[in-house]
């Protein structure tokens, strides 16, 4: 009881810091996210009741967090403008975050030194967000919607940004820092792993490619979102039209191609991330080419060749990727990820190993899906064609 107050009079004070009108009536947590503390609260101003989101920010995975907030600002103040420049009436697909009065979209609340950080947004109304989904219509959905994003965003200087997360998608240097970590096997768990450390070492030219195109300036930085989960998406729950695209924390510079294959290493395995039976994990096609139709159905006007012939690499890169990140956690000692048992961060690595395995079976399956719809789009075969204001 006495935590709910606490919490209560927290939320009473970011409302009050954030000039939100009327009176605070009622509050739950929203637990769908696992980064950040989220609550809807809803307040009464004049009879009339207003849903926010409130959240306290995990500054333990957001070291500046006041930057980050600097690119939301930047982000939002574009897609707003896109929006209104497209006609895009629905107000749920604007994401506005208050202001203090001092002009900052975040507060800290709390005594030096143990000071927590706090932000308040509008909440989206009657709409939907989906932990994960085998439906394809959601993986399409869901598509569309980080297309679109993209796409918005596809005139952004991706260089005014901060980079929230450092080096967060660059493989080259994961890996490097995985092989260092074994050389040194600080936990002396490397002797039961030297299958999975062989595996990764077999790939490691492979799942460099994407840093090369860069280098070699065949690939080029846009704005990405670096979480495209479904859950991160707002859908309409009647329609499931996708109406938002929300958690903004890791929008930063990035490959088209990151954004594209983690949402396919993530939603579009048979199995969760962390099974154990491995007979169980494989890439769904189906869902795959949902996806593929979302994403680059909206995507396809401006992304280039070389972008178009990336997403399968993407997909296969980011999941080598996630096994040697995994890997690495377990044999530094489990630090990183909130493991639920002894050895959780190995079955995690098993999994994404065999996933891996799996994708590069239908490697070229993927890359003839990607160029299939990509054709399709530029045909204008599409129905669905956006407005994107630009
Ligand atoms: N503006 C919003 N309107 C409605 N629901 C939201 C909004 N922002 C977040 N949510 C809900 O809260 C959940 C967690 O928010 P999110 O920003 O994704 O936090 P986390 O960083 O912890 O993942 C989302 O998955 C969604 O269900
Ligand atoms: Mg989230």
């Amino acid at each position: 009881m006495e935590e709910k107050n606490t919490i209560q009079a927290q939320l009473q004070e970011v409302c009050r810091r954030f000039r939100i009108p009327g009176t605070l009536t009622d509050w739950k947590q929203l637990t769908s996210g696992n980064i950040n503390t989220t609550y809807k609260v809803n307040c009464v101003h004049e009879g009339q009741q207003t849903a926010y989101l409130v959240q306290r920010v995990n500054t333990y995975v957001f070291k500046d967090p006041v930057q980050m907030m600097r690119n939301i600002d930047l982000i939002t103040s574009h897609l707003m403008k896109k929006n209104e420049a497209a006609g895009i009436t629905d107000r749920r697909s604007r994401l506005h975050f208050h202001h203090t009065e001092e002009g900052d979209n975040y507060i800290f609340l709390g005594e030096e030194g143990e000071q927590e950080f706090w932000r308040l947004s509008n909440y989206v109304e009657d709409a939907l967000s989906f932990d994960s989904s085998d439906d394809p219509r959601v993986l399409r959905m869901a598509g569309k919607a980080f297309g679109r994003f993209e796409a918005q965003l596809s005139d952004f200087d991706a260089a005014q940004l901060f980079e929230v997360i450092p080096n967060f998608h660059n493989t080259r240097l994961r890996l490097e820092t995985l092989f260092g970590h074994v050389q040194e096997d600080p936990c002396q768990r490397c002797a039961e792993v030297q299958e999975e450390i062989n595996a990764i070492a077999k790939a490691r030219d492979f799942a460099c490619q994407l840093n090369e195109k860069l280098d070699r300036g065949e690939l080029f930085y846009r704005v990405t979102h670096n979480d495209t989960k479904t859950n991160n998406v707002l859908f309409d729950k009647d329609t499931l039209e996708p109406v938002n695209v929300i958690d903004l924390d890791t929008v930063m510079p990035g490959l088209a191609a990151h954004d594209f294959g983690d949402t396919v290493r993530f939603a579009a395995n048979t199995a969760e991330e962390d099974e154990a039976d491995l007979s169980k994990v494989s890439l769904d096609l189906d869902l795959f080419r949902a996806f593929a139709e979302g994403y680059i159905g909206e995507t396809a006007g401006f992304l280039t060749e070389a972008e178009l012939d990336s997403m399968a690499l993407g997909a296969a890169t980011i999941t080598l990727e996630q096994a040697s990140r995994f890997l690495d956690d377990y044999i530094t000692g489990d630090k990183y990820f909130k493991t639920n048992y002894p050895g959780h961060n190995l079955v995690r690595t098993r999994c994404q190993l065999a996933l891996f395995a799996d994708m590069m079976e239908k490697y070229e399956e993927m890359d003839r899906i990607v160029h299939e719809v990509a054709a399709e789009a530029k045909k204008g075969e599409n129905e669905h064609v956006w407005n994107y204001g630009i």
